[in-house]
């Protein structure tokens, strides 16, 4: 794909999308472009409404952005736009954009356009290539200002999306954890960090005993995931970001087998996903900070060779842990994930992303994901850089009183309290107790947002959450 500015649309064939604002007075002013008129009484701009027109072999699309947009809705209406009117695409787009437009607007526009080249049917015989894909497909900006950097860009963000789309929809028997495993030793490779994989005998070897029991009822063998990425040019004070995300392959529950929902489980990687996806970005944008990212990918299934409700497993820490329901299992890779990560890398954040609890859904639906820390500094730069991107955090407490939901009899902590309440809560506390009182620890539950239903399919589908919150927490660091 190329980028590239012009100054207008004379001497321009292809299809020009033009952006506008609703600022005219409906029935006053008419919208004029190159020679083009259109009634106020059609179309003024209005927020989700577009009006097609031809001109000289030209197709020209006016896109109405309403009046006061927001990161989210600019991505959605030019999704929207390019899945849903791909018909009228050339390999040769104008892309005109009001002055008034943000270099954050702008991205949130052509990534809103890349995205919508999207399509779920991955095994369908009649897959048509969207006409973005084009290896000769140019995007011509046409605006006041130079929006070439941010354009490309916004190129590298939904490069990164479109590859957790395609890991979190791709089905169980595909995306196994092996097949995370090669994604990220290939995707390594070609931008730019360090691929360790602990397969079953060296994550026995290492201890990784919590994250191992998870995997035990499966055919597929576990990969706990080490990354690291290093800066081209380092500087000493340079801060170090260590991340960790839940990369459940397929959540049956385990013997705990689940009686609703497990349709959707193929979701369960989503956390781990989107520190994929943050990796490839971080890389792509070569930002000035270390990272290091943990994903521990393991298929929780029935079998019996599965770890039993009951059964005591020996954490990487060096403490015990009670399993009282099979289905938490995805605070127990985490567990391990965490105090590896602590442990051998000592860095100076730590934030987790994992679709951890139905809890998490039950209180904030499907509007933002949950935030849990105890650091100020992280629970503002998390929750700001949430809102600049059009993925929202709201924070739920870590209150020592729900320490006892953990408490357990025979070991060190239990996986669950057994009661059906501030089930996100609890499993945040049993979290924490495996972060060795890092003072500069943040989790977020992803469950409500990481998979959805919307306009662009029938079924719930992934929606690449957090690749860009995480990214944009550490460039905002
Ligand atoms: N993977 C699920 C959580 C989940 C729910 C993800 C909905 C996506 C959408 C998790 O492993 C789970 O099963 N959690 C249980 C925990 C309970 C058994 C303590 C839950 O939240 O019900
Ligand atoms: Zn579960
Ligand atoms: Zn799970």
């Amino acid at each position: 794909m190329k980028t590239n500015t012009i100054q207008n649309t004379d001497h321009f064939s292809g299809t020009v999308l033009i952006a506008v604002f609703e600022t005219y007075e409906k029935n006053i002013v008419p919208i004029a472009f190159d020679g083009l008129e259109i009634p106020a009484k059609v179309f003024f701009g209005k927020k989700d409404t577009h009006y097609l027109a031809e001109k000289n072999n030209n197709i020209y699309l006016f896109i109405g952005l309403g009046k006061a947009i927001d990161y989210k809705a600019l991505k959605i209406i030019f999704r929207r736009i390019s899945a849903k009117q791909k018909e009228y695409f050339s390999s040769n787009i104008a892309l005109v954009l009001p002055e008034q437009l943000t270099d954050n607007q702008v991205e949130a526009i052509i990534s809103g356009l890349l995205l919508g080249t999207y399509d779920l049917g991955h095994f369908k015989a009649d897959k048509k290539a969207h006409p973005f894909l084009d290896p000769d497909f140019t995007l011509n900006l046409v605006s006041g200002k130079d929006h070439l950097a941010t354009a490309k860009k916004a190129i590298k963000i939904s490069k990164a999306q479109l590859s957790v789309y395609n890991l979190v929809d791709l089905p169980p028997n595909t995306v196994t954890p092996k097949y995370l495993s090669n994604w990220a030793k290939d995707t390594g490779e070609k931008y730019g960090f360090e691929v360790e994989v602990l397969g079953y005998d060296a994550s026995k070897i290492a201890g990784l005993g919590a994250f191992l029991a998870v995997g035990k009822g499966s055919e597929n063998e576990p990969q706990f995931i080490i990354m690291n990425y290093t800066p081209k040019v380092e500087v000493k004070s340079m801060k170090h970001v260590g991340l960790v995300g839940k990369g459940i392959t397929f959540d049956t529950g385990g013997l705990n087998i689940k009686t609703a929902g497990m349709l959707h489980m193929k979701c369960d990687m989503a956390g781990g996903g989107a520190i994929l996806g943050a990796m490839q970005l971080i890389a792509d944008l070569q930002l000035p900070i270390k990272v290091t990212a943990i994903v521990p990918c393991a298929e929780n299934s029935v079998d019996s060779k599965s770890f039993l409700p009951s059964d005591v497993i020996h954490s990487y820490s060096g403490n015990s842990i009670e399993i009282i329901d099979t289905d938490a299992e995805g605070r127990l890779v985490l567990a391990d994930g965490l105090s590896y990560l602590i442990k051998n890398f000592k860095p100076d954040y730590v934030v987790d992303i994992a679709t951890l609890t139905g809890s998490s859904v039950g209180t904030f639906g499907y509007e933002c994901g949950a935030l849990f820390t105890n650091n100020e500094e992280m629970s503002k730069k998390l929750q700001e850089s949430g809102d600049e991107v059009g993925e929202r955090l709201w924070p739920l407490p870590l209150w020592d009183v729900y320490k006892s939901d953990i408490e357990s009899d025979i070991a060190d902590v239990k996986n669950y309290s057994g009661k059906p309440v501030a089930g996100a809560i609890s499993a945040a506390k049993f979290l924490e107790y495996f972060t060795q009182e890092h003072t500069a620890w943040a989790h977020l539950d992803v469950a409500g947002v990481a998979f959805g239903d919307d306009e662009f399919a029938k079924s719930k589908h992934a929606t690449a959450y957090g690749v860009h919150l995480l990214t944009k927490f550490i460039e905002n660091l």
